[in-house]
Parts: structure tokens; C-alpha cells; sequence
């Protein structure tokens, strides 16, 4: 099958690799959308780190192909969408009510069992955040996958796996934004754009979009933003000038990087919270005062995948695009095909896109 493969750092191509069938409690899936996330792009350039080759994509949906022994929450022919993190159910973290937290697998490109299912003539290749769904074929953990109804749109539901997921998760479940609050997002791409939506359904009063691209801020409008800034280095002092000189309810950070960050714990208001969503790299360090925390008593608070349950909560974020309350269709600005995976990335990084999506046809 063909799979878009980062081969070493900062090389990508898309190339032809075997599948093995699913072993016990896997699920092979028939991928019909992918959505192309910056984490991606971070698995190639180093960010997150990664073993190499790895399959990327980690934001998809698709068909159930086969099950493994042992599969019974799911049966071919089912729709799901892939979560990028497994819930076992029996973890700590999953009986307390932490399922995002689970520990079932380790982050080391491979399946639970410590081994890949996706192999090229020499090597055994390794798959991004047990999923490596960049593929027209991918073989998942079984809790990675939930069933969702026929009806939905592919391409909305691939959007649910990671971007929509972390973003309007952070703003409702992670910060749990309030009615009539006040909230600065910094970083409005797809991601970004998410926390707008669910600061937006939240009820939030003011929503302050923060880019560095004019065009992005103002595109933020539609999903719910109700002011942008100036970009650059007076963000800052106009988010603070927005709020009566106050700050921010939310300050969310959906970037990774350490100045945005310190300035989402600047622009939260005494008591505030700065919810950091972006992922940066490891070598990244962010640096606050020691007097500040204690005496404003402001939050930090660190953000995975939108604090999901995702058995709950993907079919929850997909009956809100049903209601009309998400706007999943307008923030795929382009789709392309598995060979266009290459375009995907640059158009990414040129800001082109609030998302763009593989359809794999
Ligand atoms: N100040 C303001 N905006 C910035 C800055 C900066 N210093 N640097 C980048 N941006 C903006 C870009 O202009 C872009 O609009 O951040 C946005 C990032 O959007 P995407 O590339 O679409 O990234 P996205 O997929 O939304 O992911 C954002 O969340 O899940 C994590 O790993 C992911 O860290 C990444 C973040
Ligand atoms: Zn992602
Ligand atoms: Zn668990």
C-alpha cells in the first residue's frame, strides 16, 4: 500500500510499504480522510520526537477492513474515527477519569505489543502515535478506534480525531470556559480555530484571536472570534487594552512556542488561567517569575488532546456539527490526494490552510 513516510529527519516521501493483518485486538482500517496537522509536520522536522522511517498521520477516519481476535466493539464494514492516544479502560489514569492520560502504550512508533505491522524491503517501519495514518491502510490498537454513524461527512469526522478533539476539548473540558468570560487565543490555525469554536459554544463574551498572520485572525472571525490584534509584538498590550487593562479569563496557547506562551501568562487576569495547548520542543523553556503564580494566582494548566473521552465525546463534538453549533466543512480550506501529501505540508507551512485533508478516495 502507499503511506506518506518521514525517512529520516526532515525527509518525507510518499512510498509503497507492506501491511501485516491485524494480531489479536488490532483493527485494520480502509482510511477515507486525513486530516494534515502541524504535529505531523513536527514528527518530520523533530519536534516530537520519533524513531525513523515512521508512517505519519495521526487525525483520520475510515472503514473497519478486518478485526483481530478479540475485536468486539467494532466489525467490518463499521465507520470509526482513530484516537491518537489508546484508552484500555483499566489504567490508572482511565478508571480516574483521565482516559487522554492513558498508559496503555509508550510513545515509541509502535503498536501496544512493542512491534510494527508496516515494513518496506529492509526495515521494519514505525507508525506516528499508534495510528500512522497517512496510509490507505492502517492496523490500530482496537481501543484506538470508536464507531460513528454512516451519515457523517468523512472529512468532518477525520477533522474529530485531532484538531477539533484538542481544540474545543480544551476550551470546554480542559479550561472549562465559563458564560461571559473573556478568552485570547494565540495560534488560530486548526487547532486554533477549535478553541474559538468551543470558547464560542461555551458562551464566552469576548474571544481575542492572536496570529501572526493577518489573514488567519481575520478568518478566526467566522468561527467565533469577536476581536483580533494588531500581529507581532503589540499583541500583548492590546489584549490588555481589550480588557479594561485586566487581562484575559483564558489565555490559550496553540503554538508551542516559548514567547507566545509567556504571553499567555501575562495576558491572564489575576486568578486567570493560561492553558497551554501547542506542543513545543522538548529544548523549548518558558520562564515565569517566581512571585507571579502565588501572588495573582493564576493557573497553568497543560492541555492533551482536549482532556477527551473520546468514546463520548467524538460522537458529542459530531452531533454538535449536526446542531450547526461546530463548523467542521468550512475549516477544510483544501483536500489532496495521499500522492499531494507532499503539497499538504508545504501549504501548511506557507499558512494557506486552516486545515487540508487526504482524501483517499
Ligand atoms: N505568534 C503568533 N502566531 C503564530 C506564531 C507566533 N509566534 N507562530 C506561529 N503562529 C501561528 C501560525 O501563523 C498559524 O496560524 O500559529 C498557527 C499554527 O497553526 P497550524 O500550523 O495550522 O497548527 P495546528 O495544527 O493548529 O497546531 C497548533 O497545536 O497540536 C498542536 O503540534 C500542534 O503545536 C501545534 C499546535
Ligand atoms: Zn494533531
Ligand atoms: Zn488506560
Amino acid at each position: 500500500m502507499k503511506a506518506v513516510v518521514a525517512t529520516e529527519l526532515n525527509e518525507f516521501s510518499v512510498m509503497n510499504v507492506d501491511l501485516d493483518s491485524p494480531k489479536v485486538g488490532e483493527v485494520l482500517v480502509k482510511m477515507k480522510a486525513t486530516g494534515v496537522c502541524h504535529s505531523d509536520l513536527s514528527v518530520i522536522n523533530g519536534t516530537i520526537p520519533s524513531p525513523f522511517p515512521v508512517v505519519l498521520g495521526h487525525e483520520g477516519a475510515g472503514i473497519v477492513d478486518k478485526v483481530g481476535e478479540g475485536v468486539t466493539h467494532v466489525a467490518p464494514g463499521d465507520h470509526v474515527i482513530l484516537s491518537f492516544i489508546p484508552q484500555c479502560g483499566e489504567c490508572f489514569h482511565c478508571i480516574h477519569d483521565e482516559p487522554y492520560l492513558c498508559i496503555a502504550g509508550k510513545p515509541d512508533g509502535c503498536l501496544l505489543d512493542g512491534t510494527t505491522r508496516v515494513h518496506n524491503s529492509s526495515d521494519d517501519v514505525y507508525v506516528m502515535s499508534y495510528l500512522g495514518n497517512m496510509a490507505e491502510y492502517a492496523v490500530v490498537p482496537g481501543i484506538c478506534v470508536t464507531p460513528i454513524d454512516k451519515d457523517i461527512d468523512w472529512k468532518a469526522a477525520a477533522l474529530v480525531g485531532c484538531g477539533v478533539t484538542t481544540g474545543v476539548g480544551a476550551a470546554i473540558k480542559t479550561a472549562r470556559v465559563t458564560p461571559g468570560s473573556t478568552v485570547a487565543v494565540y495560534g488560530c490555525g486548526g487547532v486554533g480555530v477549535s478553541v474559538i469554536q468551543g470558547a464560542r459554544i461555551a458562551g464566552a463574551k469576548q474571544i481575542i484571536a492572536v496570529d501572526l498572520s493577518a489573514e488567519k485572525m481575520e478568518n478566526a472571525r467566522r468561527f467565533g472570534a469577536t476581536h483580533t490584534v494588531t500581529p507581532g509584538g503589540n499583541s500583548l498590550r492590546e489584549v490588555m487594552e481589550l480588557t479594561g487593562g485586566r487581562g484575559v479569563d483564558f489565555a490559550f496557547e496553540v503554538i508551542g512556542h516559548h514567547s507566545t506562551i509567556e504571553m499567555c501568562i501575562k495576558c491572564a487576569r489575576r486568578g486567570g488561567s493560561a492553558v497551554l495547548v501547542g506542543v513545543g520542543r522538548a529544548t523549548e523553556r518558558f520562564s515565569v517569575n517566581s512571585l507571579i503564580l502565588p501572588l495573582t494566582s493564576k493557573n497553568i494548566i497543560g492541555c492533551m488532546y482536549g482532556s477527551v473521552n473520546f468514546k463520548v465525546d467524538f460522537p458529542m463534538y459530531l452531533d454538535f456539527y449536526r446542531q450547526g453549533l461546530l463548523d467542521l466543512d468550512g475549516m477544510v480550506t483544501k483536500t489532496y490526494t495521499l500522492d499531494e501529501a507532499p503539497q499538504a505540508f508545504e501549504d501548511m507551512e506557507s499558512g494557506q490552510n486552516t486545515r487540508g485533508v487526504i482524501l483517499h478516495g
